[in-house]
């Protein structure tokens, strides 16, 4: 099918810079190494992990068509935290701790909602605007006057690309969010332009293993021809992926064997001719293609459970248009098959719930093309390293040519 056959936006590479195919190095710029197994089960490091990292890094909260109107609400929950994020009626987002200064209660009950004036505690009936601010306590008199000026704990929100993001950092985060995401991936992920589209489906899974062991397996393609059971065309096209480290985050380009004779240009269109992988440190991974995106999001409950997230998104368009509902049909197709994938993906995970505690696994033996795992725990390691967040320097400008 042509591109004159799907009438919504087709993303297409540009002026942007060239991330794959002739003269483009490929494997980042580590030896195959050896990795320590505790960064999976040490329940001191979790803790540490929501600490420094999770409770001081942008995540994604929502999406923002899903609070369009003033008063409209969504909810975070994960890793013992409780967010709300409210539409303002000039259109800004306020967010707060969903934790009631009285005795601690989540004051807002609901996941979500619409149209709230205001949120009142169920247990004493304190009340907040939609902004967290305390504006009505039940037999006041009984109470301190100083002590009851006061809110729900802040958070920042902003929003991109028709994601809502939050940041946790008390008083306020050290970047913005598109300072944090960085010039190279707002422009590459940016031009799928994710805010024209829509979630056509949701997956929650209750998976029995640490979160970074998902994060590990979208950070690898080295899994896909045994556990997948892909084309041996696909694992050879796979190899051609190439890896790149963007301060905390992350970019891979898989090119796709459909169009793997293009993988020789030197002006090669990876928006449109590979899957494009993008990590967003820590915890948010978005796979895209040239007609649907996935976002995964495994979201830490404790050091070895996670809730787990999966997001489709579709462009919105024409109902009417046939030659739209060709496009949407063939991406739930794709959808629909990629969801048997992440069912592959689940019972690998379900499998290494029986081992994640054995005395016998110590450690993990990684090949250079899973180097960005090793690099993922690194920056990982080093901001939750005992004793405060350690610094980590950019290593995109190490990587080295493939060899094969
Ligand atoms: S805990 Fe919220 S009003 Fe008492
Ligand atoms: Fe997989």
């Amino acid at each position: 099918m042509n591109k004159e056959d799907y009438p919504v936006h087709r993303p297409h590479r540009g002026a942007l810079p060239q991330r794959a195919g002739l003269g483009v190095q490929n494997v980042l710029n580590a030896a195959p190494s050896i990795m320590d197994a505790n960064v999976y089960r040490d329940p001191d490091q979790f803790e540490r992990e929501m600490s420094q990292v999770f409770t001081t890094h942008w995540l994604i909260a929502g999406r923002s068509d899903s609070i369009p109107n003033p008063g409209d609400w969504l909810t975070y929950e994960g890793h013992d935290q409780s967010v709300v994020v409210t539409r303002q009626s000039d259109g800004s987002l306020s967010a707060f701790h969903n934790v009631c200064a009285h005795r601690g209660t989540p004051f807002v009950t609901k996941m979500s909602g619409s149209s709230a004036n205001c949120f009142v505690c169920p247990y004493h009936g304190w009340a907040y605007d939609t902004a967290g601010e305390l504006i009505a306590v039940p037999e006041r008199g009984d109470f301190d006057s100083n002590q009851l000026k006061t809110r729900a704990m802040p958070v920042s929100a902003d929003e991109w690309a028709g994601w809502v993001w939050i940041n946790m950092s008390n008083p306020k985060p050290s970047k913005s969010l598109c300072e944090y995401i960085g010039e190279d991936i707002l422009s590459d992920l940016g031009e799928y332009r994710m805010e024209d589209m829509f979630v056509y489906e949701i997956i929650e899974y209750d998976v029995p293993i640490n979160y970074k062991t998902i994060v590990d397996g979208f950070n690898e393609v080295y899994h896909v021809t045994e556990l997948h059971k892909v084309s041996i065309e696909f694992t050879r096209s796979v190899r051609h992926s190439t890896f790149r480290v963007l301060g905390d985050n992350s970019m891979s380009i898989m090119p796709r064997p459909e169009f793997i004779e293009d993988v020789s240009s030197s002006d090669y269109d990876h928006h449109h001719n590979a899957i494009c992988h993008y990590l967003i440190f820590p915890n948010s991974i978005f796979n895209c293609f040239n007609n649907h995106i996935q976002i995964f999001q495994p979201i830490p409950v404790d050091v070895s459970t996670t809730k787990f997230l999966c997001w489709e998104l579709l462009y919105k368009g024409n109902e009417e248009d046939i030659r739209y509902l060709r496009y949407r049909n063939k991406s739930i197709r794709d959808w629909t098959q990629f969801k048997k994938v992440i069912n592959e993906d689940i019972a690998i995970y379900d499998q290494l719930k029986r081992t994640k505690k054995s005395i016998a696994f110590n450690s993990q033996i990684l090949s250079e093309r899973e180097n960005k795992i090793f690099r993922y725990h690194e920056t990982m390691n080093a901001k939750a390293a005992p004793g405060g967040p350690g610094r980590v320097e950019s290593k995109d400008a190490s990587i080295k040519v493939e060899k094969s």
